[in-house]
């Protein structure tokens, strides 16, 4: 998606106004007539009003008020732009410009953010894709208080969104492990930011025993990628490091899931990863002065002659040793030895996304992600304030102590599952072990994937935590 500032004086072609609901739109619209049911309109349920000038369409909207808090009115912006969107697709616009007449700038490139993330299509594998793509393909902004950079930012935003979901939707029958480190290469080529591939031999020298276990049972080996972005100007002395779970495919292992339903999306399990790779490539293509390293451990997870099995114990990178008591809890296998990866770079902050248990979605939905970490509150309240702004809401669960209990083993360190209550923040705990720095675990299984549309969401992979993080460090690299 093209998304351009509108630099012309005169404003052309398919356009939209967006004024504040209330406001006059006699500014724009000088005909008495189109005015008069305009003003209409807007005064009606749905503040839209649409003229269709055969070469082109007017449309007008009102939009939330200015008392809702910023975050509230800059969501309500983008669900107005995903609303207008099948308007846009029933006149075949092709490119849109849309007028800030009275509301703020953040509000119209939210507008804008919601409409070009619900333009987000998958089509690679349709035969008949050209008639299948919606038709816009172009926004542009109009705004004198917007400069060119807020404009570039958002359309870098955008494609890193857009990249993000694709490594969602791809199924395990493209997107191996393999393929998965070759597309983050891809994406750093692209955007700057720098990528190694340990393959299943470096990592069988480093004896990461977590991710090694769950590969067992696959034909198609492990990798783990370290991304890095460390511009000269960065503001920070010790990396914040990003871990994400690349689970290619999930079946389970030998502790299968039922088929019926649970398994069907599980091509998700890497949205983790994905979420990482999205925020470096917002980050480095907006070379935001922030040092950052991803971690990326990846694999599929399935039944096979030499699948790790319940009952296995497991030493991990770190040495500790796991009792493996469900195979089917592998992220925490391979997210553990990440984490212990990650504590060689002395990192001032270690924020983690991973597809990880279904309790985290039992309790919260698609809504909001869970997060729980013991980083400074501050830290915390500040990656929550970005959930808020950018609406990928963390819902805070508590990180006591005591939820160790349930993960202390009779012949190991510690095992992979607790009992039945708390799964989330046992999972939590479990990575916990692997740390020596503030740590901060996001569990993206509930929004990661939509089975259903859901708004500028969208259907399938929803690229969910690369605007959270791209806000969180943005903010903190200025
Ligand atoms: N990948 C799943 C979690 C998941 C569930 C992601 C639903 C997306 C949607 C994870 O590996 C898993 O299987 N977790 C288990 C852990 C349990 C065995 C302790 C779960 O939540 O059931
Ligand atoms: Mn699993
Ligand atoms: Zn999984």
């Amino acid at each position: 998606m093209k998304i351009l500032k509108a630099k012309q004086k005169k404003i052309e072609g398919s356009r939209i106004f967006l004024v504040r609901k209330g406001q006059e739109a006699g500014k724009y619209i000088t005909d008495p007539k189109e005015l008069a049911y305009i003003t209409e309109k807007l005064d009606g349920e749905k503040p839209l009003a649409i003229l269709n000038r055969l070469d082109h369409v007017v449309l007008c909207m009102g939009m939330g008020q200015e008392e809702l808090p910023l975050s509230g009115r800059l969501e309500k912006a983008r669900i107005a732009g995903y609303e207008v969107h099948s308007k846009l697709t029933e006149y075949a616009v092709k490119s849109l410009t849309i007028v800030n007449a009275g509301i703020e700038p953040e509000e119209c490139i939210a507008f804008a953010e919601g409409l070009a993330l619900t333009n987000y299509q998958f089509l690679k594998y349709m035969s008949d894709k050209r008639t299948k793509q919606h038709p816009l393909n172009q926004i542009l902004l109009y705004d004198p208080e917007l400069s060119d950079w807020h404009v570039d930012y958002l359309e870098n935003l955008i494609q890193a969104v857009y990249l993000t979901r694709d490594l969602v939707n791809e199924p395990l029958s493209y997107l191996t492990a393999v393929q998965l480190a070759t597309e983050v290469e891809k994406m750093g080529k692209q955007s700057g930011f720098s990528v190694e591939i340990f393959n299943k031999r470096k990592i069988e020298s480093l004896k990461m025993g977590g991710l090694l276990a769950v590969n067992k049972g696959s034909l198609d080996p492990p990798t783990f990628s370290i991304l890095t972005w460390k511009p000269e100007d960065a503001v920070n002395k010790h990396p914040i490091v990003l871990v994400g779970k690349g689970v290619v495919y999930d079946t389970g292992g030998l502790s299968l899931k039922p088929t019926f339903d649970s398994m069907d999306y599980m091509k998700c399990d890497m949205g983790g990863a994905a979420a990482v790779s999205g925020a470096f490539f917002a980050v480095a293509k907006n070379r935001l002065p922030v040092w950052i390293v991803g971690l990326l451990p990846a694999t599929d997870n399935r039944p096979d002659g030499n699948a790790y099995v319940p009952g296995d114990v497991v030493t991990m990178y770190d040495g500790t040793s796991v009792e493996v008591l469900n195979t089917d809890a592998e992220g925490r296998m391979i997210l553990a030895d990440a984490l212990s990866y990650a504590k060689q770079y002395d990192p001032e902050l270690v924020i983690e996304l991973s597809t990880l248990t279904g309790s985290a979605q039992l309790a919260i939905d698609k809504y909001g992600m869970v997060g729980m970490g013991n980083a400074d509150r501050e830290v915390m309240e500040n990656l929550k304030a970005s959930g808020e702004y950018s609406s990928e809401r963390i819902a805070e669960f508590p990180f006591w102590d005591e939820y160790n209990e349930q993960l202390k083993s009779e012949i190991a360190d510690l095992k992979n599952i607790g009992g039945k209550n708390g799964g989330a923040i046992t999972a939590g705990k479990f990575l916990e072990h692997f740390t020596d720095y503030p740590f901060i675990h996001l569990d993206i299984a509930g929004p990661s994937f939509n089975k259903l549309p859901f708004n500028y969401r969208g259907k399938g992979g929803s690229g969910v935590g690369v605007r959270l993080l791209y806000h969180f460090l943005l903010d903190r690299s200025s």
